[in-house]
């Protein structure tokens, strides 16, 4: 999470400077304050005025500026930066900070930092693995430097190849991993999601709106705070992140055989899925024809194993959140599925209001344990993802 993050944003004279103010607007979206330093060849590509305007904050590039600034500038700069990244980093500026040179505001606040520093580098393939290039980059990364690694794609130059630096929103991605806090460390996380499929025929299929995003949300968060993380998702079209075990399931049977493989290691169990409580209790090797006996009008049904329940009877040490999607009575079914499905905690949200629930990027909820009922205000599905977290890592500790 960046709110009230302090981010140094440098800019050095790469083509890549192009996509810079892009990282400057995420990161203010997301709640950071954010400062721009330009080298004098960054210039050239982008104006400062663009920076100043997307950060809010006036664009530092000259060294030797006192007079309207009482401030010895590089010094304050560096101690006020949470982090400083350098993006687009060129082959130069690299090599400067790797040999510690500091001829510049920019190359002069590295010197003077104490922060953790990231580098997104941004050059032709030749330059980026050129012998001096690479030696450079271990120098930086043995001092522990964050270097991001770069994309393969068509440059600047026509030549296709290695080089490319990151996009903005994958930029931002590293940094809030590289600022969050790592109180999961050392911890077993599995996480449910999405939604379960229950096929009829080859045609069709029952299923239910979950996207994947509360989910995802909760094992992305989760493993930047240092867990070992293992999704289990039924199908979604949405980008899978970063997790140690990502496991594919499609029916809500497959989804119960894939909990009890990880159970018995997981510290904690979050069943943020919603998995179809019924399906189909026979599947038709062939489409059912609409007016063939046995159609479609009398589709029977049986029920599927309640997933939670079944590992809330076996829970040993594991902390389980629930999830309970309701329309009506929220709080008394919700309280009703915490006790019987041995929940420590359930988030319930009211599906019936706006911004709550199936598909949105946002989610209404309140969060029910044995002591206390929490009502929220509307957040990000990945503020709400992080909450969750902080509530079971207090239930850990
Ligand atoms: O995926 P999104 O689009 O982001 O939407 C998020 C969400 C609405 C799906 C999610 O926040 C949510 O509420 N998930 C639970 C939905 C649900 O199945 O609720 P339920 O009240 O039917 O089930 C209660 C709990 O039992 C849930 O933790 C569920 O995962 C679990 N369950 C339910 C049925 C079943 N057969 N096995 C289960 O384990």
């Amino acid at each position: 999470m960046l709110k009230n993050k302090n981010i140094l944003l440098g800019v050095t004279g790469g083509i890549a400077a192009y996509k810079s103010p892009g990282i400057c607007s995420l990161l203010r979206k997301q709640g950071a304050e954010v400062k721009v330093v330009m080298t004098e060849n960054a210039t050239k590509f982008v104006t400062p005025l663009t920076f100043q305007t997307m950060s809010n904050n006036v664009c530092h590039l000259e060294m030797f500026n006192q007079l309207f600034n009482m401030d010895v500038e590089h010094i304050s700069l560096a101690k006020w930066a949470d982090i400083i990244v350098i993006a687009p980093a060129t082959a130069n500026v690299i090599g400067k900070f790797a040999n510690g040179i500091s001829d510049d505001m920019l190359t002069t606040i590295l010197m003077a930092s104490r922060c953790p520093v990231m580098i997104a580098p941004g050059m032709n393939t030749v330059m980026l693995n050129s012998k001096a290039n690479q030696n450079n980059l271990d120098i930086l990364k043995e001092r522990g430097v964050i270097v991001l690694d770069t994309a393969t794609d068509i440059l600047a130059c026509n030549d296709y190849g290695s080089g490319k630096m990151l996009e903005p929103k994958e930029i931002v991605n590293e940094i809030d991993t590289a600022l969050a806090k790592k109180d999961l460390k050392g911890k077993n996380i599995v996480i449910t999601a999405g939604p379960t499929i229950e096929p009829l025929d080859p045609v069709r299929y029952l299923t239910n709106h979950s996207s994947g995003k509360m989910g995802y949300a909760l094992a992305e968060n989760a493993k930047k705070r240092g867990a070992k993380v293992t999704l289990i998702s039924g199908p979604t079209t949405i980008q899978v992140p970063k997790v140690d075990n990502f496991v594919s399931v499609k029916t809500t049977r497959d989804m119960f055989e894939a909990v009890g493989e990880f159970f018995d290691k997981a510290d904690v169990l979050i069943k943020s899925a919603a998995p179809a409580d019924y399906r189909p209790k026979h599947y038709s090797d062939e489409k059912i024809k609409k007016t063939a006996q046995g159609d479609l009008d009398n589709i029977e049904m049986e029920k599927n194993p309640d997933i939670a329940l079944h590992y809330g009877a076996l829970k040993k040490n594991q902390i389980i959140v629930g999830f309970a999607a309701e329309s009506t009575n929220i709080y008394q079914y919700a309280k009703e599925k915490l006790d019987k499905k041995n929940f420590d905690m359930i988030v319930v949200n009211n599906i019936k209001k706006e911004g709550a629930g199936f598909g949105t990027d946002t989610n209404i909820v309140s969060i029910i344990d044995k002591n206390s009922t929490t009502d929220l205000e509307i957040m990000s599905k990945k503020e709400l993802a992080n909450e969750i977290l902080d509530r079971v890592q207090k239930l850990m500790s």
